[in-house]
């Protein structure tokens, strides 16, 4: 297989410096158990397929929106900022088709008129996000960016499907970013970012668009994610090994030099994989998908975060995020970890 590499780098002046991160999970947490007990499946298919014991799921009164602000609220505190001038929510759960769930979120955190909007990538949302983020610092068109990801997936999972259902759960992760200098700690380095709708159907919600609106469908299954799971696996661990070695070579770096991997939470078999084919020790690839599942674009800011409160993640660190989603999309980014940042969940 052809990859076309497609990287962006920043220029000199401005590249966006990571000041703040914030985490939130809603309270409640969905055991393996509940599944094997109106599922056909186990505790122990769940946690050896997939790496998963339990996930949190918001209650119905819980929009994106509201896990969004949450997050939102923890990087403005950690970044000791009360303004942002631009809010950028990745989420493929938002609040309504119409309008954007970001101008709504922008609202909630008291800005005033700060242009707002989504980004749908799938699980890739992320980083493309930060990436888009950085864009707008490089131009000038923008001086400090908050970049949400945020997913209430249990909206559009089917509970009765167990090649899903176990997977995802909810959260949102948030950074902010501030113009700063290419190379400072906590700038983020060149992205590869990718796409290959050839393979739109492999995580896709088939009704409730416009190719199939909601007027002219009524089966509530295909309102809900459907999966070619082994398929996605396969295309996953090809398209992060390749993503991962071309945003470190941006970098000058080589996969030795990464001292922290932080990858996309799929399935631990998926980073497990992406490891051992790059030869990077397991103990430099950071995981949370054990206690918060699949939590699409809300995956790699969940991380960040929580390895940074337990310690996985300190300054000086060499630190490379990875991506891959429905699209199928797929983005990596480097950053060297800035010290001084408290990550607040
Ligand atoms: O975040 C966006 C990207 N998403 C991903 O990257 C997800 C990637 N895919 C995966 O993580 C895995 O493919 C799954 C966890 C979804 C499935 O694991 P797998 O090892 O690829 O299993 P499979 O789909 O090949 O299915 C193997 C068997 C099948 O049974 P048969 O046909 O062999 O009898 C499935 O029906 O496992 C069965 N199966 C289950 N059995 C017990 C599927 N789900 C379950 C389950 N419990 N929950």
């Amino acid at each position: 297989m052809i990859f076309a590499r497609k990287t962006t780098t920043p220029s000199p002046a401005h590249a966006a410096r990571l000041i703040g991160l914030g985490s939130y999970l809603p309270p409640q947490k969905v055991s393996n158990a509940d599944f094997a007990s109106r599922l056909d499946t186990t505790d122990e298919w769940i946690r050896t397929r997939i790496g998963i014991a339990e996930r949190h799921i918001a209650d119905p009164a819980t929009a994106t929106s509201n896990l969004a602000v949450e997050a939102a609220l923890r990087a403005m505190k950690s970044a000791e900022v009360e303004h942002v001038d631009t809010v950028i929510l990745a989420t493929a759960t938002p609040d309504h088709h119409v309008p954007g769930t970001a101008p709504l979120v922008a609202h909630h955190l008291g800005l005033r008129q700060v242009p707002a909007f989504d980004l749908g990538a799938g699980c890739s949302g992320f980083v493309y996000a930060t990436t888009v983020a950085a864009g707008l610092i490089h131009a000038g068109t923008a001086n400090t960016v908050m970049v949400i990801g945020a997913e209430k997936m249990s909206a559009v999972i089917d509970p009765a499907d167990r090649s899903t259902a176990p997977i995802f759960g909810d959260g949102a992760g948030a950074v902010v970013l501030t113009a700063g200098r290419v190379g400072e700690p906590g700038a983020l380095g060149p992205a590869s970012w990718g796409s290959d709708g050839e393979h739109a159907d492999a995580i896709y919600i088939p009704d409730g668009g416009s190719r199939r609106p909601p007027r002219t469908t009524d089966d509530p299954k295909n309102r809900h994610v459907h999966m070619k799971g082994n398929e996605v696996f396969r295309h996953a661990v090809r398209r992060i090994n390749h993503v991962t070695q071309e945003a470190a070579s941006a970098a000058g770096w080589s996969i030795r030099d990464i001292d922290r991997l932080i990858v996309h939470q799929a399935n631990a078999r998926i980073s497990a994989a992406v490891a051992n084919t790059l030869g990077i020790p397991p103990e430099r690839v950071p995981s949370n998908i054990t206690h918060v599942g699949n939590t699409s674009a809300a995956s790699i800011p969940l991380l960040l975060s929580h390895s940074a409160i337990n310690g996985e993640l300190s300054a000086g660190q060499r630190v490379l995020l990875a991506s891959f989603g429905a699209g199928f999309t797929w983005a990596a980014t480097t950053l060297v970890w800035p010290s001084g940042l408290q990550a607040l969940t």
